[in-house]
């Protein structure tokens, strides 16, 4: 098969797609659900198979903004709606 130019451009834009998505993925870098006493047991339920949403309004027992401070730029802030803490800290 001869490849012609109308396949190149095809080539050129199905590659661009590709480097774009490896572009934005790149390494996880928020911080996991620490494997430590305090967290171990949201760990052990969500391997058990229980819902993110069952296990993320646990969080907020200790993580409510008072006893324990989110950072300044935390793109979540407790009061409104639930967080889904999991969503962005992945157990591990
Ligand atoms: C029993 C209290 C408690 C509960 C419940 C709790 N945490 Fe924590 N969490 C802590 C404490 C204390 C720290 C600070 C530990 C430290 O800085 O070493 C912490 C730290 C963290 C951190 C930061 C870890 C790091 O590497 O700095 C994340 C992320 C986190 N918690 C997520 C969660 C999520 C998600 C939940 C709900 C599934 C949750 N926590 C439930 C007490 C709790
Ligand atoms: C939309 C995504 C998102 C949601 C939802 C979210 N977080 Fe975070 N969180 C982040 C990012 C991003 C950071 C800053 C980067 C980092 O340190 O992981 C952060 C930082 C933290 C830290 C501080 C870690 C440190 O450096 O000491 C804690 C503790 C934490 N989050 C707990 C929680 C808890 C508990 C919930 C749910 C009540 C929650 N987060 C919901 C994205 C999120």
């Amino acid at each position: 098969m001869k490849i012609g130019r109308r396949d190149w451009i095809f080539l050129g834009i199905v590659a661009a797609v590709f480097i774009a998505f490896f572009a934005i993925s790149g390494p996880e870098k928020t911080k996991k659900l620490p494997k430590d006493a305090d967290h171990q047991q949201f760990n052990e339920m969500l391997k058990a198979g229980k819902k993110k949403s069952e296990v993320d309004p646990l969080c907020e027992s200790c993580h409510d903004g008072v006893k324990i401070k989110f950072p300044e730029k935390h793109p979540a802030k407790p009061g409104g709606a639930p967080m889904r803490c999991l969503f962005c800290h992945k157990s591990q």
